[in-house]
């Protein structure tokens, strides 16, 4: 009951962006990764943008589906996604139509986490949606596949990783993001199953007019009202 409410709620997340998106173009949301301050991606991770990231990961629900719906800095298994057997049940499992996803590890563990990619690669999965698995170490510079090192074919990640919401936080706050999880926790060895998806990868889930950029409207506009 409660994974089923979770996939509804996040659904809801990822169609959310398709409200306001016409005039998405080639260049659109493109992150050249760059920081303005020290710290990654320039150089080491410093301990400002780790303790910033965990303040976002607790945060932005994060471990509703990453850490089994606890948000416990404490847990031994924290961040450690889904644990259990392909197709089992439990925190961190869902059915998408035919399909069985399953929340990443997202420690740092070398074998089963994100340690296995690098930082720009996680970078890469939080603003593009692209499967660190299946997408080079590169920095990406467009979201039209085969321009700017975003990949012909992009193999995205499965939902519900609501990464078209993600996406929108400043490039500060993402890399803020992948500093906590790839230098901020330890790694925890959880071998999680694979994802199941079509054969399109979920292309079909995410056109460019269903991840398009947020339009904010000048304040105040329609329903908002300043009232000091
Ligand atoms: C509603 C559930 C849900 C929420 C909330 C969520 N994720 Fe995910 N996330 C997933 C699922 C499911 C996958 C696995 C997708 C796949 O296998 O293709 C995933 C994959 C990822 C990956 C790719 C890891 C890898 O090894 O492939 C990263 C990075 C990630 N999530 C970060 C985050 C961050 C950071 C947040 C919070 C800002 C977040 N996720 C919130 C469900 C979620």
């Amino acid at each position: 009951m409660k994974i089923a409410a979770l996939s509804a709620r996040y659904w809801v997340l990822l169609t959310l962006p398709t409200i306001a998106l016409i005039g998405f173009t080639a260049g659109c949301g493109g992150g050249s990764g760059s920081s303005s301050s020290s710290g990654l991606p320039l150089t080491k991770a410093t301990l400002a943008q780790v303790s910033s990231g965990q303040a976002i990961v607790t945060s932005f629900g994060c471990t509703d589906c990453h850490n089994r719906g606890v948000d416990n800095t404490t847990d031994t298994n924290w961040m450690a996604g889904y644990i259990g057997a392909a197709g089992g049940t439990g925190s961190g499992a869902y059915n998408i139509g035919p399909f069985h996803t399953y929340a990443a590890n997202l420690t740092p563990d070398t074998t089963t986490g994100i340690g296995r990619y690098s930082d720009q690669q996680i970078y890469n999965a939080l603003k593009f949606g692209l499967d660190p698995a299946a997408t080079p170490d590169v920095v990406i510079t467009s979201t039209t596949p085969g321009q700017g090192n975003f990949p012909a074919t992009p193999h995205y990640l499965a939902p519900p990783m609501p990464w078209p919401s993600i996406r929108h936080l400043s490039d500060t706050q993402l890399w803020q993001i992948v500093a906590y999880l790839k230098h901020g926790i330890k790694a925890v060895n959880n071998p999680v199953p694979a994802s199941e998806g079509p054969p399109d990868f979920w292309a079909s889930s995410y056109t460019t007019t269903a991840v398009g950029p947020v339009t904010i409207t000048p304040y105040p506009s329609g329903n908002e009202l300043y009232q000091p």
